[in-house]
């Protein structure tokens, strides 16, 4: 600790005397992030960025990577300004950087928090390995709205599990600290609520309360936090009439003084020149300095604190001790990362040949993509594929799609190296003759049933003995800037499982997607239903090792799916009202043509064998504040195979100084169970498991009673009662 303590105050001194010997513009230079363009001829850097550079007038660069690329730039900085202080370069790594891992919703669904770590950590290998020093991930905002485009991005809807998930992810990004080569920073993003965007539509207006701002949305950045995330990005959004780039209450209040983050905070992209956009700046002047007086460190891409600072600290408008402070957060990292000891550290031609794409690597994505499948349906046992199956018809526009298996921020992955599924089905069913087409496009909005070879599609399934229906979303269908009003197929792909079902055949569909679909037509007509999301490198492989039975799916859901988009938001830790639905009652919170439940809950997922539950037990009927006590189920697989299961603990809070979700995530084990096998289960219950921000706004558990739910899923439970004292 000693020897620690030593070399951070050495980085304080060595930094209180590079901030002396730095003017005002170059100071302000360290706040400049600006993005390196990726063409058609490879990787370039506009003239008068690399001039800025030069000048430094430029503290990090994004969007640059590979070792020869980044040595260029990095040299410019090191060789060429009077300091010679080194950039830092940053990266979309969000689900992979060459091995493309599932998209994180995908991975979230195998509530394996060390897997999920690992597949961060080779993320981290493969990207620091070809130079960079910094991703904008994990992006830890809950995801309540599947209009939404980003929720592919999230761990879904849950805080509990997000929180979990958001500190496994910067444990793998960081690794054994900033030091190591192989690490990279992680950020934070987006700074908050941004997933709460009215209507599903990015960027779109947040408004929510303080409560479920701190109740939601704000758990998973404290714990990103408290696992030393080194930035946060802010959000692009506006929060109760404050965007997020200038709110000081966020930045400032909550998370430096109430958290104690160390790191630095960067923008969103161009995001400080949006608040004029917002009515919230007259124009780049004022917007520069309200992000800089919230304590907002690093611009990205605006421009804005380069050009404005130096007028604005000269105007008196700006303290140049805020400049010294974001200038001194910023540095501080530069340090961390070992980029003044050597600049070019991470820039080993050697590595970076011998790390990306390793057959370990795919090996742990294809071993991840199979754990991030969910089985939502399994009629008449039709998976695992049986010996019997001689010949099967593979049908659909994503049954042969590389690019987009991918799915979309895949970062520096090249769909080229992905795996489909119809050729993950050839490398697994040797021996099985396997036919495909791809029956009707993708990306047709409006149904034309012209499109659809109908007629082929319906002879192919006849003349097989199963049918592999791939349908679901174009990469390009989630993500950023892809919300959708409609979250049903789209085009004609429904239409075309309706033509093969009159095959008579059974029927598998494989989903690949970034969202919850509405699916009532689908499982009506399918006789099984795998939701594969987009896998990733090895989607193909994966995918057939679940489909024969290889692997045995254990995947659960963390965002609901709803029955109709009309249901939004629908989440299962929702408030009771003082009319729950009761259907024969007229005047209580129901919908007349559809029922409240979504088709599939939270926490919901099926494997190829069966779970039971014994009746739970609970140590004690009461405790003290500040107690806690213990709840025990005896888990059995009744079936015929080995398999995992989820088992998943929820309490509800009956009465409190505000009312409360009807049952919330406090715990889960993933357990392995031989056929036959039993195991009991314990879960530890605190008090300070269930605190909440009271009527008073303080974080405290109140006395009182309380119900404590376990089961498979989150509509599927046992529950047993206990009071706090
Ligand atoms: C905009 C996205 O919102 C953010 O998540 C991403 O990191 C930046 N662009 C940089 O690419």
């Amino acid at each position: 600790i000693s020897a620690f303590k030593s070399k951070y105050s050495n980085i304080d001194r060595s930094i209180d005397s590079l901030l002396k010997l730095m003017t005002l513009e170059e100071k302000i230079g360290q706040l400049n992030l600006l993005t390196s363009d990726l063409d058609v001829t490879g990787a370039s850097l506009r003239p008068q960025y690399r001039q800025d550079i030069e000048a430094g007038r430029v503290g990090s660069i994004f969007n640059a990577y590979g070792t020869a690329y980044v040595r260029k730039l990095q040299e410019l900085a090191v060789q060429k300004t009077r300091l010679h202080i080194p950039l830092i370069f940053g990266y979309d790594v969000i689900h992979g950087h060459k091995t493309i891992f599932p998209m994180p919703l995908a991975m979230a669904s195998s509530w394996d928090l060390s897997r999920i770590e690992g597949a961060q950590r080779i993320a981290a290998i493969e990207a620091s390995a070809m130079g960079l020093d910094w991703t904008f991930a994990p992006m830890v905002d809950i995801a309540r709205d599947p209009r939404w485009g980003r929720v592919m991005e999230s761990a879904g809807e849950d805080t509990y599990l997000g929180s979990l998930i958001a500190a496994a992810q910067v444990r793998g990004f960081q690794g054994t600290g900033l030091g190591s080569t192989s690490s990279v920073m992680a950020c934070a993003k987006h700074f908050a609520a941004y997933g709460a965007a009215q209507a599903g539509r990015d960027y779109n207006t947040v408004d929510i309360s303080e409560r479920v701002l701190r109740d939601v949305y704000l758990p998973p950045f404290k714990a990103a936090s408290d696992a030393g995330v080194a930035t946060f990005m802010t959000a692009f959004n506006e929060l109760d009439g404050v965007p997020a780039t200038a709110s000081k209450h966020l930045l400032d209040d909550i998370l430096r003084k109430e958290w104690g983050f160390k790191g630095f905070v960067v923008t969103d992209y161009t995001a400080i020149m949006e608040m004029i956009l917002h009515g919230a700046s007259k124009d780049s002047a004022e917007a520069g300095m309200h992000a800089i007086l919230a304590s907002n460190d690093m611009d990205m891409q605006a421009g804005i604190y380069s050009k404005f600072l130096p007028k604005l600290v000269k105007e008196g408008k700006v303290p140049e001790a805020m400049i010294d402070e974001s200038a001194r957060r910023i540095l501080r990292k530069k340090f961390e990362l070992g980029l003044f000891d050597n600049p070019y550290r991470r820039l080993d031609p050697e590595r970076e040949k011998t790390s990306l794409l390793t057959p370990a690597h795919r090996l742990a994505a294809r071993e991840m993509a199979a754990r991030s499948c969910v089985l939502l349906q399994n009629n008449n046992g039709v998976l695992p594929i049986k010996s019997t199956v001689k010949k099967i018809a593979v049908i659909g526009p994503l049954a042969d799609a590389q690019k987009d298996m991918i799915g979309a921020w895949s970062a520096a992955g090249d769909d080229i190296n992905s795996v489909t599924l119809l050729q993950g089905l050839k490398n697994s069913f040797k021996g099985v003759e396997i036919n495909y087409l791809k029956g009707v496009d993708i990306t047709k909005v409006d149904f034309e049933k012209d499109n659809i070879e109908e007629n082929k599609a319906i002879k192919l399934a006849k003349e097989a003995d199963l049918v592999i229906l791939a349908l679901g979303e174009g990469k390009d269908q989630s993500g950023e800037a892809a919300s959708r009003s409609d979250i049903s197929l789209p085009g004609a792909q429904l239409e075309l499982l309706t033509f093969v079902k009159q095959a008579g055949k059974p029927i598998v569909v494989v989903l690949f997607n970034g969202r919850p679909l509405e699916l009532g037509n689908v499982i009506s007509q399918a006789d099984a239903v795998l939701e594969a999301w987009y896998p990733g490198t090895e989607a193909g492989n994966a995918v057939a090792d679940v489909l024969s039975g290889a692997y045995n799916p254990s995947g659960k859901l963390t965002i609901t799916f709803p029955r109709s988009a009309g249901q939004i938001p629908l989440y299962y830790n929702q408030k009771n009202t003082g009319r729950p639905i009761d259907v024969n009652q007229k005047y209580t919170s129901k919908y007349l043509d559809i029922p409240n439940t979504p088709l599939f809950p939270f926490g919901y997922g099926l494997s190829y064998t069966t779970f039971s539950y014994g009746a739970p037990t609970i140590s004690k009927p009461e405790m003290d504040m500040g107690d806690s006590l213990q709840l025990k189920v005896r888990i059995t697989n009744t079936g015929k195979l080995a398999g995992e299961e989820i088992v998943q603990l929820y309490v509800q809070d009956q009465v409190g100084s505000v009312t409360r979700p009807v049952k919330e995530l406090k715990g889960f084990k993933k357990i392995k169970l031989l056929a036959g096998q039993s195991e009991e289960i314990s879960f530890i219950i605190k008090t300070d498991d269930l605190r909440f921000y009271t009527k008073e706004m303080k974080f405290a558990a109140e006395p009182g009673d309380f119900k404590a739910m376990v089961g498979p899923n989150s509509a599927d439970l046992q529950s047993l009662s206990f009071k706090i004292r």
